[in-house]
């Protein structure tokens, strides 16, 4: 049988390059960036500038994707903050353009944020009303509701992700094993709370979601929740780092300008329940992650079974949960 065509955006990013290193092992795969391939095995690569005219259409007119996965966003909460009609324009803006260009028939896969909500509560669920606080929030926000407004062949995945990107731009887990490997000073919150997830545990879940003909808003993050700090208690654990040049700090007097919930924790019940596959531990992850540090990024996801190259079809979706908007 022939392997559906995927489309993924923000190929060389974070999430984007090692769901492209992943599923081209399953399904035809194109990666779109503004930035070089940087993966150890060659892949299908474009590197064009989303935003510039022209270009969304032109894509989805030869590659007529079945499935697209929209990686590409603004991800820099300060950035975002200083430069909020840019946060719109690449969250919400670009959003719109790909959801509308694309096809009825393709499952349009959204990547969204842990940090939606007002922050009082632990362990949201997709019932609860998102009420973003800061710009990258509300354009994460509205970028979740073109997709739900403009087809309900979508699936909206908010997360949390961690883990080793390219050299060009370093993720905060990089930035925080650099810090404890060379015993830096840094400050690290008490009063933030999330369930992270590394990045290999997200492609190894979300390959399975997409099998599932599972179609509206689902969360998929760790299973623990932890502060900052506390995450990276476990990491200096499990790397065998010091702690002793680590403080512990409160957001309240950070001086970052976004003013970011407090509480982050997502309750991914809902995916298991879909899946019936468990959700990793904080620790388990972050092993994961210390192991894969010296591994090419292929070999990190070599063991994943991404084996059935095929999509449901549309007629075998699981009925649609609504979405946020709906
Ligand atoms: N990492 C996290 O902790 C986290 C948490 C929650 C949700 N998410 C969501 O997960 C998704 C992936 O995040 P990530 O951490 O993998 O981000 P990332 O590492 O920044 O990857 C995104 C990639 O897309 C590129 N890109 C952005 N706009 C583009 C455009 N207009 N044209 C072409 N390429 C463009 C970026 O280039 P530049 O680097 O030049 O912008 C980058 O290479 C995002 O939707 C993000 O909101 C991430």
């Amino acid at each position: 049988m022939r392997a559906p065509r995927v489309l993924i955006t923000g190929a060389c990013g974070l999430l984007g390059a090692h769901l492209t290193a992943a599923l081209s092992r399953g399904y035809r795969v194109t990666g779109v960036d503004r930035h070089p391939w940087w993966g150890d095995q060659p892949v299908e690569l474009l590197i064009r500038e989303l935003s510039a005219p022209g270009v969304v259409p032109d894509l989805i007119r030869s590659i007529t994707p079945e499935m697209l996965i929209h990686c590409a966003a603004m991800v820099d909460v300060e950035a975002c903050e200083r430069q909020p009609e840019l946060a719109f324009a690449c969250n919400a803006g670009l959003t719109r353009t790909l959801v509308r260009s694309v096809g009825p028939d393709c499952l349009f896969v959204y990547i969204s944020t842990d940090s939606l909500f007002h922050g009082t509560a632990p362990f949201v669920t997709e019932a609860e009303a998102p009420s973003p606080k800061t710009a990258y929030a509300r354009s994460k926000f509205q970028g979740e509701q073109e997709v739900a407004q403009a087809t309900p062949n979508h699936l909206i995945v908010r997360t949390n992700v961690y883990g080793w990107s390219s050299s060009r731009k370093e993720t905060s887990a990089e930035w925080l094993y650099r810090c404890l490997h060379s015993d830096e000073r840094i400050r690290l919150f008490t009063d933030i709370f999330f369930t992270p997830i590394y990045v290999v545990d997200v492609v190894e879940r979300l390959s399975r979601l997409l099998e599932s003909g599972f179609r509206g808003l689902i969360h998929l993050a760790g299973r623990d929740r932890v502060s900052k700090y506390e995450f990276g208690s476990l990491l200096a654990a499990a790397a065998g780092f010091r702690m002793q040049h680590v403080q512990r700090a409160s957001v309240d007097r950070s001086g970052l300008t976004a003013l970011r919930p407090k509480e982050m924790s997502l309750s991914s019940q809902r995916f298991q329940s879909v899946t019936g596959l468990d959700l990793p531990g904080c620790l388990e992850g972050l092993q994961r992650f210390l192991v894969d540090r010296e591994r090419p990024l292929n070999a990190r996801v070599a063991g994943l079974e991404v084996t059935a190259g095929r999509l449901p079809p549309r007629e075998a979706m699981r009925p649609s949960v609504p979405s946020v908007t709906e």
